[in-house]
């Protein structure tokens, strides 16, 4: 049996849908009634244990989606129940969705880290999945504002951005032929690397890009209400862009999907 956490989440749906015609698959949320399809539901939250307990109950593969949101003390936490429990159910293999390595410069790279290295350490067979940034997560990163403007500290930088949709393909591949891709690190980042002036480009003649400085962006998200632990979450994100730390592309994606990836510019104007 296949179960897959977070099954509400963005990416958790996307790898849903994709498996809603098996007959040997479950999904985890913490809220059921969030749950896409048709597919059984079993409560999962990894602040909760008791529904840990017997969650994973005859599960032979667990696609653990990253709880990210949070301090890095909080996400470790939930990441280490949810792998404490899936031991004592005795899950066969583990399918995690990391982090690329090129993230390490990331403020939210420490609990990814702190997780491929659990489940190295554990009875259980693993893939990790180190998965690129969002192509979806770039544009709202630097989403044009009503005046046709993308204001955002990128610089001259660039990301190797990925589609989403073709990270919840890859999962799903790495899922139902688990055994073959045991003890295997996959980097999933895109093949295209776009920045500011690229998706001001791709959104028309009339969108400009306009790049600001780090502390003016971490001016703009204090002041947007965003919380605490968030600010430096994107404010790294746009520095580790705009250092050139995540340009680079890679043909792993392409060669677990057995095809050509989406394009990131369009996946981020979608
Ligand atoms: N590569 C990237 O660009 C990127 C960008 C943003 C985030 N991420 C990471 O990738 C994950 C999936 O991305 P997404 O786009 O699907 O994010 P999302 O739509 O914001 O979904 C958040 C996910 O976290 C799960 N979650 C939160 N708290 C949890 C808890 N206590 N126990 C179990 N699950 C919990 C949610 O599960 P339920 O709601 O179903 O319970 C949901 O799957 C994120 O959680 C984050 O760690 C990656």
């Amino acid at each position: 049996m296949i179960l897959v956490t977070g099954a509400a989440g963005a990416l958790g749906k996307l790898i849903a849908e994709r498996l809603a015609d098996r007959d040997d698959t479950v999904l985890g949320t913490r809220d059921p009634r969030q749950s896409p399809g048709v597919l059984p539901v079993r409560r999962i939250d990894f602040d909760d244990r008791s529904t840990l307990s017997s969650g994973f109950d005859g599960v032979d593969v667990l696609v653990l989606i990253s709880a990210g949101y949070g301090e890095d003390d909080t996400v470790i936490a939930r990441h280490g129940a949810a792998i404490d429990a899936a031991e004592k159910a005795g899950v066969g293999h583990v399918v995690y969705t990391s982090l690329t390595a090129d993230g390490d410069h990331l403020p939210y790279a420490l609990p990814h880290r702190w997780t491929e290295r659990r489940l190295r350490e554990s009875t259980m067979g693993w893939t990790i999945l180190r998965n690129g940034l969002y192509a979806e997560l770039l544009a709202g990163l630097a989403a044009p504002s009503a005046e046709g403007r993308i204001t955002a500290p990128l610089g001259e930088g660039r990301l190797a951005a990925v589609a989403r949709a073709d990270l919840a393909d890859a999962a799903v591949r790495v899922a139902v032929g688990a055994p073959a891709h045991a003890g295997r690190v996959h980097e999933l980042v895109g093949e295209q690397a776009i920045g500011g002036a690229d998706l001001a480009r791709a959104h028309g003649p009339h969108i400009t890009y306009e790049p600001e400085t780090l502390g003016e962006a971490r001016a703009r998200i204090a002041a947007s209400g965003a919380e605490p632990f968030q600010v430096p979450m994107l404010v790294g994100t746009y520095s580790a862009i705009a250092a050139g730390f995540m340009s680079r592309t890679g043909g792993d994606l392409r060669r677990l999907l057995g095809r050509e990836p989406r394009s990131p510019l369009a996946a981020a104007l979608a």
